[in-house]
């Protein structure tokens, strides 16, 4: 299991004032941020770009997880690399040839990532999961912050977990979607190690919120802890 992160989606910050949401992320103690990237094609959305994570590169380390909802991202690889990107995260369905997406990926030395919406099965990446540094379930339908969590989802990171169990790898797997103080605990305990939070973040005191999520995260993860398979309780 790798180490239990809270990432914040920008997604779903203040966009009057994202060099002040920054600094309370990184004052929170978060090592990771959650960029949405939506092109109105792939999903109904459009967010932003390479030009806004330039300007946030300029003020921030934290690392930044692109999660690109765009058709053919293979045609921006690069330009999110010189925006200052540190890993991408794609949709099979979005790309010409995802294995080779996935490989320029690596090319540009970025992490890289397979996000599977909520009808995507697990088995879709069971040939490329040793080139994978994440797999990033969905729990919501791409598109918006705000929308409720899927339920069940959480049988499906315990599937990923299983698969890479079997496989023998160290991949980190990500929840993304609805994810706040309710459900949390539950997905940590299916399996997740990434938790990508929009509302539960913003909505209200950032830093406060940040604080409240890796509480109920850390003590769901302790509760596991001992059990000879942290996702036992979630297969079939
Ligand atoms: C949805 C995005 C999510 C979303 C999370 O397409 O990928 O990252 O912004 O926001 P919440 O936590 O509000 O569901
Ligand atoms: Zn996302």
């Amino acid at each position: 299991m790798h180490k239990i992160e809270v990432l914040p989606s920008l997604l779903a910050a203040d966009f009057s004032d994202l060099g002040g949401a920054i600094r309370k992320i990184e004052a929170a103690g978060c090592s990771k941020l959650h960029l949405d990237i939506m092109d109105g094609h792939f999903v109904p959305n459009i967010t932003f770009g390479p030009a806004l994570i330039g300007s946030i590169r300029k003020i921030s380390r934290l690392f930044f997880q692109a999660h690109l909802m765009i058709d053919r991202p293979e045609r921006y690889i690069e330009t999110f690399k010189r925006a200052g990107v540190d890993g991408i995260i794609i949709h099979e369905e979005s790309c010409c040839n995802f294995r080779s997406t996935l490989e320029t990926i690596r090319a540009f030395k970025l992490k890289a990532g397979i996000t599977l919406k909520p009808g995507t099965p697990v088995d879709s990446i069971k040939d490329v999961a040793k080139r994978l540094d994440y797999i990033l379930i969905m729990s919501v339908e791409p598109g918006f912050s705000g929308q409720a969590f899927i339920k069940g989802t959480e049988r499906k990171i315990a599937q990923a977990r299983e698969l890479l169990r079997n496989k023998g790898l160290n991949v980190i797997i990500g929840v993304d979607g609805g994810i706040k103080l309710k459900t949390i605990g539950k997905v940590v305990k299916a399996g997740a190690d990434e938790l990508i939070c929009g509302e539960a973040v913003f909505a209200g005191d950032i830093v406060k919120n940040i604080k409240s999520l890796y509480k109920k995260a850390n003590e769901a993860a302790k509760r596991m802890n001992g059990e000879e398979s942290p996702c036992k309780a979630y297969r079939k």
